[in-house]
């Protein structure tokens, strides 16, 4: 069954909008200037990010040629992050504006377009997937839906991020909504014990959690590892 049948109308609508076709070429271009150029936000937590992700993968790399998945992959931002500890990476997203941008920068990397809904078409599995900056925008049914996959596909380790929801964050969003006309939170976050549950139902473990920027960001990067008894 496809998920346009499995989602009511409008949920499948709002999925297409704001995350598959999210990403036109103007709104590619400003992403990337934003992530690596201006004095912004997004750049600062970008560079947390990948200070993160730096960490989680010295604490899991044990031999030299981790098989790695990076969905997805963006403009290829965390690409030299993950090529100083593996040469094995694969990188998938499903804008091509997106892909040309990371292929621009890192063109020693394997690009694939392709749906973060349909990684079983590629048969193979990795030691580590990467799903950074996607959650926060999916409804629960979607969300789940890529925990599925990402989980299928993974033989031991997964990075995600997610948006957490808590008191405090719900009274800063409504300041920061008064003050910035143009300010725009995550659209999906969830409490972390939802989080925690759906995490558990994929035989997933949560092994390390480090928020973005603690109380000023809700992002939280989370490293988690298949259940061995699955
Ligand atoms: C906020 S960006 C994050 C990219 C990157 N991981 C980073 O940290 O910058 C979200 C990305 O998700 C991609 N995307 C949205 N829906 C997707 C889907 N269904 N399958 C694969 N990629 C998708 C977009 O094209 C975009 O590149």
């Amino acid at each position: 069954m496809t998920l346009k049948n499995q989602l009511s109308d409008s949920l499948y609508q709002s999925y297409k909008k704001n995350t598959q076709q999210a990403y036109d070429y103007e709104k590619t271009i400003s992403y990337h200037r934003a992530q690596t150029e201006k004095l912004s936000w997004i750049r600062f937590t970008t560079w947390r990010q990948r200070k993160i992700i730096e960490l989680f993968l010295k604490r899991i790399e044990k031999n030299s040629d981790i098989k790695v998945l990076d969905v997805p992959c963006g403009t290829g931002i965390m690409t030299d992050v993950i090529t100083k500890y593996t040469t094995n990476l694969l990188s998938i997203d499903i804008s091509d504006d997106m892909l040309n941008i990371a292929k621009e920068n890192y063109p020693q990397g394997e690009y694939v377009n392709l749906d973060i809904l349909q990684l079983n078409s590629l048969n193979q599995s990795f030691d580590l997937v990467l799903t950074i900056g996607i959650l926060h925008r999916l409804p629960q049914d979607i969300r789940n839906k890529v925990l599925y996959n990402i989980s299928q596909i993974s033989k031991k380790y997964i990075i995600v991020t997610f948006s957490k929801d808590y008191y405090l964050m719900r009274v800063k969003r409504i300041i920061m909504g008064i003050i910035f006309k143009n300010y725009k939170p995550a659209p999906q976050p969830i409490k972390y014990s939802t989080f925690a549950k759906e995490i558990c139902n994929q035989g997933l473990t949560i092994i390390k959690k480090i928020a973005v920027v603690p109380f000023l960001s809700s992002e939280i990067v989370v490293l988690l590892s298949k259940k061995t008894n699955k």
